[in-house]
Formats: structure tokens, sequence, C-alpha cells
């Protein structure tokens, strides 16, 4: 992959889990990863030793992988351990979350057992605001609230399906089941719309075939114990 050397400047923006900073190049920025933990709104706080290295370096292979299957993503190359550089998208304020087996809020929500194996992926979408707790919304309020138009949304699906059916079987020929996960999209510099944010054990929940062992950040949210030993077997997985 071609070398690109940017230098970190200004701090742009900082979340619970990553800090992204500008650099001398208007179109590319430095997204880095903390070892910081939250859940349920920030209420629960806690680190996971070496989650921002384990996170960046699975989010960058996925979205590579990704790229090979004509996924447009943010990704340009990695920056350091714990840091990526990325094209600079306008991020649109929706979480798209897939879902390819019931647990979590879809169980609290409707009852369906949990553990269940839907018949047909799960599209949902939420409104990020923190404040709110990230209403769940539809494809109207997005269009209605101006956050995207309807062939971004329809675009976005199609884009959530296919990097659903690609990681199904990334993980699956590593012993994992894709779960559900949680996407973020932006506009690029010429509005094209692509993948941006993270895909790693803190924004899917990933379970090993055979046990049925969590390997993601629910092993925080729940206190699973082994947390930092989960990131490091997808690590490894990921990798293998
Ligand atoms: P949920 O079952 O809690 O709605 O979560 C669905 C998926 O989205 C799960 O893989 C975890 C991920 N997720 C995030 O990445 N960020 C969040 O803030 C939440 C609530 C879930
Ligand atoms: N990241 C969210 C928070 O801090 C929720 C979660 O992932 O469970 O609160």
């Amino acid at each position: 992959m071609k070398e690109i050397k940017v230098k970190k400047k200004k701090k742009l923006y900082e979340g619970k889990a990553k800090i992204v900073y500008e650099t001398e190049n208007e179109e590319l920025l430095i997204q880095e990863f903390k070892d910081d933990a939250t859940a349920f709104d920030g209420k629960k706080k806690g680190k996971i030793k070496e989650k921002g290295a384990f996170n960046n370096q699975i989010s960058g292979r996925l979205f590579t992988f990704l790229e090979s299957y004509h996924v447009p993503t943010h990704f340009v190359s990695q920056f350091s351990a714990n840091a990526m550089v990325i094209k600079r998208l306008e991020m649109i304020p929706v979480e798209v979350v897939m879902r390819n087996v019931a647990t979590g809020s879809l169980v609290k929500r409707y009852g369906v057992k949990d553990g269940t194996e839907l018949d047909h992926p799960i599209i949902e979408f939420y409104l990020k605001d923190d404040a709110k707790h990230d209403p769940m919304i539809n494809e109207d309020h997005v269009i209605a609230f101006g956050h995207a138009d309807a062939d971004e949304i329809k675009l976005i699906k199609r884009y959530a399906q296919k990097i659903n059916a690609v990681l199904q079987s990334f993980f699956f020929r590593r012993d994992m089941v894709l779960v559900d996960f949680k996407l973020e999209f932006g506009r690029g510099k010429s509005g094209k719309i692509k993948l941006g944010d993270e895909i790693s054990p803190d924004t899917c929940r990933l379970w090993d075939v055979q046990s049925g062992e969590k390997l993601d950040k629910d092993r925080f949210r729940q206190d699973l114990g082994k947390v930092e030993e989960a990131y490091r077997e997808v690590h490894r997985r990921v990798f293998s």
C-alpha cells in the first residue's frame, strides 16, 4: 500500500473512544483509538488495556477487506499502533445497526428470545445523540431531519447489506458469528457516500462458533471478565 506521510496537527474532535486530529493535508485526518471504554451512554466507564491498538488494527484490516469488495471507506493507511490516516468525511449523525442474531436491545424491545437466529437480517437506524439516548428512527426521520436524502439512504442500506454479507463470512472463516454491528457513514469530498468510524469489538457482537463465548464489548458491558483477552483474541483471529 502507498505510504502516506502526514503530521498530526490540531485536535478536531474527541469522542468517548476516539480522537480525530487534523493534518497538514486539508483532506486527511488522523483517527486515534483510546483504551477508554464506556457503556450505557457513558454512565459506565473503564479502560481496556491495549484496546486502542487492537481496535485500530482490526478496523484497518476490515476496511481494507471491504474496499477489496468495492465498499468505499474513509481508511487511507495505518499511522501508528493506535491511529490511522483517514479521509475527511462530512459525517451523517445516524447509527446504522445490522442484526443477524437477536440479542441486546432487540430482545429488550421486542421480547424475541436471546440468541434466536433471524430469518432475515434487520437494519435499524438510530439518531446519534447521547443526550437523547440515541433514539431509534426510520428512513423518513432521516430525510425529514435533513440528514440524508432518499438516494443516499438507498445506497447506505445497500452498503450495509453488502458489508454484512462480506463480514459474516470473513468472521465465520475465523470461527466467529457476526451477531450484530453498528456502522456510521459520511460524505467524501465529492459528496460520495463512504463508510466511516470503526468496525471493531466495540461496535460488533462476535460469538465464538463452538462455545458461544462472547468476544466483544459485551464482556465489559456485562462485567463478564477477560475483556482485554477477548479483544486480543479477535485481533489474533482477524489477522490469521
Ligand atoms: P444494541 O443491541 O445495544 O442496540 O446494539 C446493537 C449493536 O450496535 C451492537 O453490535 C453494539 C453496537 N452499538 C454501538 O456500536 N454503539 C452503541 O452506542 C450501541 C448502543 C450499540
Ligand atoms: N458507546 C456507548 C456508550 O458509551 C454505548 C455502548 O456501546 O454500549 O455509552
